[in-house]
């Protein structure tokens, strides 16, 4: 599939903010997404199919998008998403992977990331790529899903190298 990718910017937050609205339960606002791109060491990170004829980026279909922090040596993935339509072929994987290359590039020796215990989806996915589970945060997120209102996070981690 022809894939491009590219930092994300604030023209980019309506395609984002539909895609957003569709995966999370509590969705980030679009001051939240401003605020994230306004500092300095966060990545937001864009997929997207490019159908404009002029191979310019006017005419975008963004697809997918990733925003991490890189603070000191450790990456911190805040979020990734994927338009539903697009799921399951591969485009998270390779956001993914090139979000890992830039980190290690910038020094990076660990990723770390929360995900709601119920998001099977997500725990394989980051499982594929060898994060592994080193902590759960109980009742850290609010949900519909339970009585209670709350969820867990199972905190999830990966070495790029052996410290
Ligand atoms: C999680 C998510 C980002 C995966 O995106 P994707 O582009 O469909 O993922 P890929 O096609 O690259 O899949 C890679 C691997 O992830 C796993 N995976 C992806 N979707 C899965 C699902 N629904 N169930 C089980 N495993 C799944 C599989 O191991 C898959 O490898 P395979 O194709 O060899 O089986 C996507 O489902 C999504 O946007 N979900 C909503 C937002 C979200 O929950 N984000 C993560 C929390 S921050």
């Amino acid at each position: 599939m022809p894939l491009r990718f590219a930092p994300m910017t604030e023209t980019d937050l309506d395609a984002v903010l539909a895609i957003e609205k569709d995966s999370f339960i509590k969705p980030w606002s679009r001051s939240s997404f401003l605020e994230d791109l306004s500092i300095k060491n966060s990545w937001n990170h864009i997929a997207f199919n490019n159908y404009g004829v002029d191979n310019s980026c006017e005419k975008k279909q963004i697809i997918a998008y990733l925003c991490f922090r890189l603070v000191i040596n450790e990456m911190h993935i805040l979020k990734i998403a994927v338009a539903r339509q697009w799921r399951n072929q591969g485009v998270a994987s390779r956001l993914l992977d090139r979000s890992l290359k830039s980190a290690v590039k910038n020094k990076a020796d660990s990723a770390f990331l929360e995900v709601r215990a119920s998001n099977t989806a997500a725990i394989t996915f980051y499982t594929q790529f060898g994060f592994q589970v080193i902590g759960r945060r109980p009742n850290y997120y609010s949900t519909d899903y339970y009585l209670n209102g709350r969820e867990d996070a199972l905190l999830m981690m990966k070495k790029f190298k052996e410290l």
